[in-house]
């Protein structure tokens, strides 16, 4: 069976690219099945960069083929942030509930129409020789005034997909898993990696 390893510890990442990844019979590990990996300073000032290094770094340490992946979440009323920074958007360490309060509270006041907003995802390909390409995926939505459902991770149940009137938190991980910002980008990653077995014949 084909195997890919993701540069993430984010149990709630890991869920949904092996479910995603499952039909094609691509096993997926994570850095929380390989002991001794090499802390990553995620230091990159865009999703891109943060995906790229999380790849090659864990490529080279493994000599594995590596999904590097990097998300976040871009409020236009807030000028793009949290972006990179959401999963410490309120603080080092900070945890869903406390980044989904701070996000309430700094959109407090702001009505429904402004309150519009992104997920974006990088996902980079890389080997224990080279960065093979990067790719991006977005999702829009708004941020909801309340809390809805408990679906998902991070900041699903603020995250609204106005045309269905329900949030990440609400909607079925099978329907997120065909809209989403993670979905969108896994696509064009499997293009890149099809293309890579083929030309490197590997697994
Ligand atoms: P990082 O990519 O590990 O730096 O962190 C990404 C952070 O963005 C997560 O901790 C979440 O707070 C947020 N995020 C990314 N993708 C999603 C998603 O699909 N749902 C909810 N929150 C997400």
């Amino acid at each position: 069976m084909k195997a890919l390893l993701i540069a993430t510890k984010n149990k709630g990442k890991v869920r949904e690219i092996a479910d995603m990844l499952a039909p094609m019979g691509i096993r997926v590990t994570s850095l929380l099945d390989h002991a001794g990996m090499p802390e990553i300073i995620e230091d990159g000032i865009t999703f891109r960069a943060n995906a790229a290094k999380k790849a090659v770094v864990i490529a080279r340490h493994t000599g594995l083929v590596v999904m590097g992946e990097d998300s976040g979440l871009e409020v236009d009323a807030l000028g793009g942030r949290p972006g990179v920074y959401s999963a410490r958007y309120a603080g080092e360490g900070a945890d869903d509930e406390a980044n989904n309060d701070l996000l309430l509270k700094e959109l407090s006041g702001v009505p429904d129409e402004k309150r519009t907003a992104r997920y974006r995802c990088a996902m980079a390909l890389a080997d224990k020789d080279a960065l093979v390409d990067v790719v991006e995926g977005a999702c829009e939505g708004r941020i909801a005034s309340v809390r809805r459902g408990s679906n998902g991770f991070g900041y699903d149940p603020l995250f609204l997909i106005p045309s269905r009137q329900k949030t990440f938190g609400e909607l079925d991980l099978a329907v997120k898993h065909t809209m989403s910002h993670r979905a969108d980008a896994l696509r064009k990653f499997l293009k890149l990696l099809e293309n890579y077995l083929v030309r490197t014949e590997h697994f």
